[in-house]
């Protein structure tokens, strides 16, 4: 991108496991701010720490920044009072964004569904299992209240030169001997994180308004892709690991993606997950 076709990009949760890849890559090619709040493992560039719940301080940072566009990645299943920072940090966001008429890019979850009904496509009406799910899908509706939108429904997000939270949970908990279990009924389309990234900053500067399901094209069970990235980690502490059902409750069965309209729209090829690990080797 010529320096002319430069934008301005405010990146909301610059430290977050997706940030912390996009923020970069995105430096790289527009002029970015990102946020952060308790953590900046950055620590590089642009950057203001932000607290998604004050009103005025997201309008204040929106303000003197003037963003063209915001990419909102803030506000996952982790943290604390992060149900606050889900559904006041969209309103916040989206209020903010209105303002200076910024494009606004918001991240949301394949678990706003039920996980009854697969594949689901963005037609697909949310109808979440848990408050986690409830609180994304009430963010979505706060952001559609506003044209100049794009939603990103993805899934596991995985990298490898950084273990993502999910595995570096497992791996946690196996070296300490506790027991874990892979859920073999639990099916995901997991997301490299540099698909994602490269994804959401084509986004960027693309026409496109509404929701896109963007994620990885391989459909695999939880246990299926833990066992992939142990493998890939290297992780030998298996005595505690068990493989198995979950019965429906906390976290919704299948919520496979339809990737048709992102992998008609997008250049940003939807790798799988055995297609990144083996260009990797
Ligand atoms: N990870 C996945 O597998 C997955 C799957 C589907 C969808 N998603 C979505 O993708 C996005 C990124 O997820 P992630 O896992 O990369 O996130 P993450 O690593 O869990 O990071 C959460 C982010 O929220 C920020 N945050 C927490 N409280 C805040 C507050 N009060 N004000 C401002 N920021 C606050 C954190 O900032 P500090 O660290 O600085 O405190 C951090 O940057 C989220 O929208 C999530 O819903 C993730």
């Amino acid at each position: 991108m010529s320096p002319k076709n430069k934008l301005r990009l405010l990146i909301t949760g610059g430290g977050s496991y997706l940030g912390q890849h996009l923020t970069p890559q995105a430096t790289a090619v527009h002029d970015t701010l990102y946020t952060y709040f308790q953590h900046d493992p950055l620590n590089s560039g642009q950057r203001e720490r932000l607290d998604l719940r004050d009103e005025t301080a997201v309008h204040h940072l929106v303000q003197s920044f003037q963003p063209d566009v915001i990419i909102h990645t803030a506000g996952s299943n982790r943290g604390a009072d992060m149900e606050a920072v889900i559904r006041l940090g969209a309103r916040h966001i989206t209020q903010a964004a209105q303002q200076v008429n910024a494009r606004l890019i918001h991240l949301s979850t394949d678990v706003v569904f039920r996980g009854n009904a697969p594949p689901y496509a963005e037609t697909a009406v949310p109808n979440p299992v848990n408050a986690y799910g409830r609180a994304k899908a009430d963010a979505e509706a706060i952001i559609q209240t506003y044209p100049h939108h794009v939603i990103v429904r993805t899934s596991l997000i995985y990298g490898l030169d950084v273990m993502d939270h999910g595995t570096a949970w497992m791996v946690q908990a196996l070296r300490a001997g506790q027991p874990v279990t892979l859920f073999n009924n639990q099916i995901r389309n997991p997301v490299w994180v540099e698909t994602l990234s490269q994804a959401c900053l084509e986004l960027v500067g693309h026409p496109f308004t509404g929701i896109l399901h963007v994620a990885g094209r391989q459909v695999m069970s939880r246990a299926d892709f833990g066992l992939r990235l142990l493998d890939y980690w290297d992780i030998r502490e298996r005595g505690t690991l068990f493989i198995g059902p979950t019965g429906m409750g906390e976290w919704p069965l299948n919520c496979e993606l339809d990737l048709r309209l992102a992998t008609a729209m997008l250049h940003t090829p939807l790798l799988g997950v055995d297609d990144v690990l083996h260009a990797e080797r």
